[in-house]
């Protein structure tokens, strides 16, 4: 099986001054020093735009959905508008994108949705390197009598163990649950071909691409996945989740909704009133990175080209930092780093790292970056699965360093400068 790769190519230099400037909370100052946030895999912050998009909602468009008045038709439209852009982001049309409150919710609804056709002895695959949210919706199934099978990992460089998944998808496989990226180690997984093998077992492939968005563009019409999920709050937009479905899947299933409610696609999938203040804020999200896209290549034309131009910047910039980043974490004493630490490997990875140093509880680290205005998170970030894996549950987990597009080299250096001076403690 081939490796992954993001959006390669080269770009012109990211024009991080425009990025950051639009990102106002990226000036924020705590004890003297301006904050770092290396905390995007747990949310990303957010650019003006998309503020401003919610406070409009506000402003001319605050009303439920389908009424026979200006507010309301205006809501209608921002939430067409939104939908559209998601399309894009995807790459599909506009009834296969549904909105949901998070991708936890919208995976609970869907696994629930889908185990109404299963029968007892029917199996699922799911993964030790995936957040728990691509893991519990399936086992809740196991209620019923489906049989989960989980794919282990390879613990030297925390990848899946593809020969495992190949074993452990067969005949009676229904369906295979795999995220794109881990929020955890930052892997990328092959899901185009783990996509390929679980058609051609006569499963549907569920994609959970929450952690690859910000740092990677989608695009699901070649990976022919059935279903894919992602939370724009990791990509620089508000408190949401998203799913792509194909439409013949998301006609095929029946999901729980109320009688009135309509059953055309997206609605049906879609219960109840959403949060639609927010999703004026994903159209707004998408259109940034657009924006970016424009500056960084003006012959892209269209959204979603725009969209590719911006990924292209965005990748060339992690790798550099994530470069130096690992270069910097490796000469420091007693420090663990898992997953890929090969620079020639990295297109099989993103710029999130995971480590930890000697026996030091990660919650110690992370307040001591965090008194210093280095934000990172510490713990398991529910890839449970991982962390007990990888044998350090019971020790804290691991201090998790997230690098996304608003990020600089100097944070990066930052980060390396305090835990040397924490190591040398
Ligand atoms: C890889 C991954 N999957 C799923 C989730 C859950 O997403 P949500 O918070 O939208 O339910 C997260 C959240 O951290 C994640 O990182």
């Amino acid at each position: 099986m081939s490796t992954p790769a993001l959006q390669e190519g080269t770009s012109k230099p990211l024009d991080s001054a425009w990025v950051r400037a639009q990102f106002p909370s990226l000036k924020l100052q705590v004890n003297g020093q301006a904050a770092a946030f290396l905390d995007g895999p747990a949310g990303t912050q957010v650019p003006r735009q998309v503020m401003e998009a919610i406070q409009n909602y506000f402003l001319t468009a605050n009303a439920n959905t389908c009424g026979a008045f200006a507010t309301s038709r205006a809501n209608d439209a921002t939430i067409a508008a939104a939908r559209g852009a998601m399309a894009d982001f995807f790459h599909c049309d506009k009834d296969e994108v549904v909105f949901g409150q998070n991708m936890t919710t919208i995976t609970f609804a869907l696994a629930r949705a889908i185990g109404r056709e299963l029968k007892a002895g029917d199996e699922i695959v799911v993964t030790t390197l995936d957040h728990d949210a691509n893991v519990a919706p399936w086992r809740a199934l196991e209620e019923k009598g489906v049989v989960i099978r989980q794919v282990d990992i390879r613990e030297a460089d925390c990848t899946l163990d593809l020969d495992d998944l190949m074993r452990k998808i067969t005949s009676k496989t229904k369906l295979v649950a795999v995220g794109y990226a881990s929020n955890a180690v930052g892997t990328i997984n092959p899901v185009a071909e783990i996509t390929k093998l679980a058609h051609d077992a006569g499963a549907m492939m569920f994609i959970d691409a929450v952690h690859y968005a910000p740092h990677g563009a989608i695009d699901v019409r070649a990976l022919d996945c059935d279903f894919l999920v992602c939370s724009p709050y990791k990509f620089f937009g508000p408190h949401m989740g998203t799913l792509y479905g194909k439409r013949e899947r998301l006609l095929q299933f029946k999901p729980y909704k109320v009688r009135p409610a309509p059953d055309a696609l997206p609605d049906r999938w879609e219960t109840g009133t959403q949060v639609q203040e927010l999703i004026a804020g994903i159209g707004a999200a998408v259109d940034y990175l657009a924006e970016l896209g424009r500056r960084q290549d003006a012959s892209a034309k269209d959204r979603r080209s725009a969209l590719l131009a911006a990924y292209r910047a965005t990748r060339q910039h992690e790798t550099t930092l994530l470069g130096r980043m690992i270069e910097g974490l490796l000469a420091i004493p007693k420090l663990r780093l898992f997953g890929i630490s090969d620079p020639k490997r990295f297109h099989e990875r993103c710029s999130t790292i995971s480590i930890r140093i000697g026996d030091h509880n990660p919650t110690e680290i992370a307040k001591f970056l965090g008194d210093r205005g280095i934000f990172t998170w510490d713990g398991n970030y529910y890839a449970l699965n991982l962390s007990e894996r990888l044998g350090v549950e019971q020790q804290g987990g691991f201090l998790r360093i997230g690098l996304v597009h608003y990020n600089t080299v100097e944070e990066a250096d930052r980060l390396v400068a305090a835990l040397r001076e924490f190591a040398r403690r």
